[in-house]
């Protein structure tokens, strides 16, 4: 069973068979799909903090997307991880399927995104996914190279995007990072669609919120795919180069007490050319409780979610799989 899941062999062309053809109504509709023009790149060697902050902040609140520049990756660095994780795909898909695995406590594995279609069952997205814990948390950073470095960038970049963003809410420096809290879950996701026969039939990944707390996606180059929601429409957000995108993710907005905003988005297929993505997850580990930060409570701003700990939000998130998961939702506290 588990290997009729696993679809993608590496030969070319591959046909779109039924199973990935989504029902008119969830297909992707790409002619009324916009540009990104309207998404900032936003360049974190920017000395002046208050005009920075002010920038990712105003993203935050009215896109929940950015892009950055000047973050201090070095290209190098993140080509060769592209280069590495596209080899991987390409592998003969048996050497992926001992990864294949439905269990969620699994912290390494493949799988396939589906929908669940009435009258038609479960609807395979035109995408394959591996994921794996990523950037070592604080336990073992300090067992890392010193040198060259860049060896610690990415995990550095994530707590500086982090201050920023409680700098933006008004809040101290280490607020948000305080309260995703001290063992943060950090893994990375690789997301490897090939090209397909049809885009406009299928999704390489349905509309979602991502439900950790901060994401930092690298995409290929040349590439388009990604689209988020703005002002009820799908966007294109298209590659910069060397840049990543970085989305508010819902503990994020729960924390913000909505201010920031965890935004949807999706990932559509591309006729000629394979795509891949890799976005890096900080979220919150299973015991945090996640709630409103006090301080951004007041009359005017009543708690607009309740308490709860990141276990139950799991929980929740796994109980809407296959369906459009509107996981914080269930969350929510009505006034
Ligand atoms: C995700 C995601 C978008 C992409 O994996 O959560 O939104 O471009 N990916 O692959
Ligand atoms: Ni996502």
């Amino acid at each position: 069973m588990e290997t009729t899941r696993f679809q993608f062999a590496n030969n070319t062309p591959l046909s779109l068979s039924p199973n990935f053809i989504l029902p008119e109504e969830n297909r992707p509709i790409l002619s009324e799909v916009f540009s990104s023009a309207s998404i900032p790149s936003i360049d974190l060697n920017n000395h002046d903090i208050d005009d920075l902050v002010s920038k990712i902040s105003q993203a935050c609140e009215k896109f929940g997307f950015f892009q950055i520049i000047n973050h201090g990756v070095p290209k190098e660095l993140s080509q060769r991880v592209l280069a590495v994780v596209t080899e991987f795909f390409q592998l003969p898909p048996e050497e992926r399927a001992q990864f294949l695995t439905t269990d969620h406590s699994k912290r390494v594995k493949v799988f396939n995104y589906y929908q669940k279609v009435e009258g038609q069952g479960k609807v395979l997205m035109w995408g394959e996914t591996f994921t794996h814990p990523w950037h070592p948390t604080e336990d073992f950073t300090h067992f890392l190279p010193k040198n060259p470095p860049q060896y610690r960038e990415i995990g550095a970049l994530m707590d500086k995007l982090l201050s920023l963003m409680s700098q933006g809410l008004g809040l101290e420096k280490d607020c948000l990072k305080r309260k995703i809290g001290e063992r943060p879950a950090i893994y990375t996701q690789a997301n490897y669609y090939p090209p397909c026969p049809d885009p406009e039939l299928t999704m390489g990944l349905q509309a979602h919120n991502d439900i950790s707390a901060l994401v930092v996606l690298l995409q290929m180059e040349g590439v388009s795919g990604l689209q988020v929601v703005i002002d009820g429409k799908w966007v294109a957000v298209e590659p910069v180069p060397d840049a990543f995108v970085v989305n508010i993710a819902d503990q994020i907005e729960v924390l913000s007490n909505g201010r920031y905003k965890s935004v949807l988005h999706r990932a559509v297929s591309n006729k000629r050319l394979a795509r891949l993505s890799l976005p890096m997850f900080y979220a919150p580990n299973n015991d945090t409780v996640i709630g409103p930060i006090e301080d951004l409570i007041d009359e005017v701003h009543p708690p607009m979610y309740r308490n709860y700990s990141y276990k139950e939000y799991m929980d929740e998130f796994y109980r809407q799989e296959g369906a459009r998961r509107r996981v914080k939702e269930a969350f929510q506290l009505q006034h």
